[in-house]
């Protein structure tokens, strides 16, 4: 199964990529962020989001494709991810979901026209679960 869900989000990332960038793929992703949890623009440099949008991007890309790519390291994998930010004092499971849930919309948004139903179901499998082991990692870890 992962075997397959790991094809067809590279692919989707590759062509979404190829079309668009990830310059202009990431412009939404703090937009979501603040518009859904304003008090998380204290954390970061405004000034500066333009440029960490499309790392924090890749980085959420990066993160999702090697919990797919190895599992048996994805719990540990998203607990270092929690325990890294307990510094910026994150508590809250919903800023980390809100990220996660946000890559694959932005991803269809390039991608409309050929983003199938299974492509949807994979990513939507694929957050899901990613979203199951913030939660347990913050929870475990107390954060
Ligand atoms: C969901 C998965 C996330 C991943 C994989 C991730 C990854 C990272 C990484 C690797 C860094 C280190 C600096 C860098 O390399 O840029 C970082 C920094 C940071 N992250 Fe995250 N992050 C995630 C979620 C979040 C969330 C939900 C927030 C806040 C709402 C957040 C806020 C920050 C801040 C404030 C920094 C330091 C400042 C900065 O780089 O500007 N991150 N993140």
């Amino acid at each position: 199964m992962l075997e397959r869900h790991l094809q067809v989000i590279e692919s989707s990332i590759k062509s979404a990529i190829e079309k668009d960038g990830i310059e202009k793929l990431s412009s939404r992703l703090f937009d979501r962020l603040f518009d859904y949890y304003p008090e998380t623009k204290s954390l970061f440099d405004i000034s500066s989001i333009p440029v960490l949008a499309p790392r924090k991007f890749q980085l959420l890309l990066d993160l999702i494709v090697d919990t797919l790519k190895h599992p048996g390291y994805a719990e540990s994998a998203v607990a270092d991810e929690a325990i890294r930010h307990s510094i910026y004092d994150l508590k809250h499971k919903e800023y980390y979901f809100i990220l996660m849930e946000t890559v694959p919309l932005c991803l269809k948004h390039s991608l409309k026209e050929v983003w199938t139903a299974e492509t949807e179901e994979c990513w939507n499998d694929t957050v899901s679960g990613l979203k199951g082991l913030f939660h347990k990692a913050i929870l475990e870890h107390e954060l």
